[in-house]
């Protein structure tokens, strides 16, 4: 697994300065006020950074970003960062800042000379997510090179940052732990590896993990989950990883995941173009592992029970056929029009089970489930399904407070007219049109009345192309730090 690189927290000290080998990230505020960090620099480089504030190049930085000065002279440094930023900076634009001097480290040894600046959690969580790549096969020693490099951050209250470190760590692993499966290839992620790093993950944190195989699973009926996975090599699993930090009688908040290690479409093939993207399809389940990881980690004091349906979407002899019908958990029959469409119908087996099983007080099911939330959407934000405005309205502010985008979706009724069967119960297609809402209005089936739920579209934001503030392309991880404030916010016993 990915490690975050630790990070070293000291009292300012002006005279380490000079001496630093490697990079110095140093912020001046937007009109261009140097801090203490800032007057020594100026005055070791004889006026340079004095300079650089008054160029047009510092005046068109945007808040939060940096330039950099390079091989200043007077210090044994080979560049210092310059990040614009305020004082006291709002907590987007603070990470984005942690984010942007950690883009810049270059595999140095980085000194952060922070001060007294405000909104120092959210900086260092940035500069701590952003700190992430994912090596695991590059042959090239190169690419592994500074990796582990030591991050220094000096600020007049060093104490502050240290006693917050275990949470900040916790949330970071977490993230970390959702982007290391995300980006692993389905050669090698299949299943049961899948399946095995949850185990492992138990043993080290103290989740209680159980792995449910097919038979157990045909035993409970979850046939339409089993459907999925049987047009391939790798055996469908379910995995329960549970947290109990809460108050024994307190019923749990369920965490379900979609975990479609490959969809290649089925039989209803997928085109070429682009189909390796489809490692990522388990980017729910991802979520959930990540999330559950870092509750232990910071023994989060409530109930949860995260719940994946782990399964390969491929084309063989034994692959569900479209027009197949099949009988799900909870009874209903759906009628698969298109084999592509297999998201849903592992969770609408793992929705039920989460329901049956550990009589949630409330459930959220993630998955790249649709293209569609991606047009409607883009990348920038989730789509965000649910009837309790309470609920999904605590969801989206936690999304906000983090800074990770998320959009509310319509989920009435009406919709359920696309998705009706000639045949079957249900099917599971609605056609072109709202693509992302029908599938949504698909699993509320498998949703017990009055159960407060939301269900969370990742597909669009799972996996990026481009770096982020927060992020180099490739997996997110996004939704751990959501879900994580939610927890605390909305489910956490408080003491006293
Ligand atoms: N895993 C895909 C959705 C997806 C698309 C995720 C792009 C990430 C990026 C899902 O299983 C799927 O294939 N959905 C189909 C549904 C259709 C057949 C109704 C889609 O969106 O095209
Ligand atoms: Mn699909
Ligand atoms: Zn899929």
């Amino acid at each position: 697994m990915t490690q975050p690189v630790t990070i070293d927290f000291r009292e300012l000290d002006l005279d380490a300065i000079a001496g630093h080998a490697g990079r110095v990230a140093v912020f001046v505020a937007p009109d261009g006020r140097l801090d203490q960090a800032g007057r020594r620099i100026n005055r070791l480089t004889r006026g340079v950074l004095a300079r650089l504030v008054e160029s047009e190049r510092f005046e068109k930085l945007k808040e939060g970003d940096a330039c950099l000065i390079d091989w200043p002279a007077g210090m044994a440094a080979e560049a210092v960062i310059v990040v614009k930023l305020a004082r006291r900076p709002d907590a987007a634009t603070a990470r984005r800042a942690g984010g942007r001097i950690a883009a810049r480290r270059a595999g140095k040894p980085l000194l952060v000379l922070a001060g007294s600046r405000m909104r120092m959690d959210e900086l260092v969580e940035g500069l701590a997510l952003r700190a992430y790549a994912f090596v695991e096969y590059k042959s090239d020693e190169k690419a592994r090179e500074g990796l582990d490099a030591p991050i220094t951050v000096m600020a007049t209250k060093p104490e502050a940052l240290a006693a917050t470190a275990l949470e900040r760590g916790a949330e970071v692993e977490g993230v970390f732990f959702a982007r290391d499966l995300v980006n692993e290839p389905a050669n090698v992620l299949s299943t049961e590896d899948f399946a095995a790093r949850l185990a492992a993950m138990g043993e080290e944190t103290g989740l209680k993990v159980e792995i449910l195989d097919e038979d157990e699973l045909r035993k409970l009926g979850m046939n339409a989950l089993l459907a999925v996975g049987q047009g391939s090599c790798r055996p469908s699993k379910v995995v329960v990883m549970r947290w109990n930090g809460g108050p024994e009688d307190a019923a749990p908040l369920a965490l379900v995941g979609k975990g479609v290690v490959f969809d290649s479409g089925g039989i209803s093939i997928k085109p070429a173009q682009g189909m390796e993207e489809m490692t990522m399809d388990m980017g729910g389940a991802a979520l959930v592992a990540g999330v559950m990881r870092t509750l232990a980690l910071r023994k989060a004091k409530a109930n949860v029970v995260g719940v994946v349906g782990l399964v390969e979407n491929m084309p063989d002899g034994c692959a569900q056929r479209p027009g197949d019908i099949v009988r799900t958990m909870k009874g209903d029959m759906v009628e698969v029009i298109n084999t592509d469409a297999e998201g849903r119908l592992v969770l609408a087996d793992a929705l039920w089970y989460a329901q049956e099983n550990f009589r949630p007080a409330a459930v959220i099911d993630f998955a790249t489930l649709t293209g569609a939330i991606i047009i409607a959407l883009g990348h920038d934000r989730a789509g965000v399904f649910a009837e309790d405005d309470d609920f999904v309205g605590a969801f989206l502010r936690a999304a906000d407070q983090v800074g990770e985008g998320a959009w509310r979706m319509p989920l009435d009724a009406g919709y359920d007219r696309q998705l009706k069967s000639r045949l079957a119960d249900v099917k599971n297609v609605g056609g072109r049109p709202a693509g992302a809402v029908t599938a949504a209005r698909f699993l509320r089936r498998f949703v017990k009345d009055d159960m407060p739920w939301i269900h969370v579209d990742i597909a669009g934001v799972a996996l990026l192309k481009e770096d982020t503030d927060l992020a180099p392309k490739g997996a997110t991880g996004w939704g751990v730090r959501t879900v994580n404030r939610l927890i605390r916010e909305r489910f956490e016993a408080r003491e006293g």
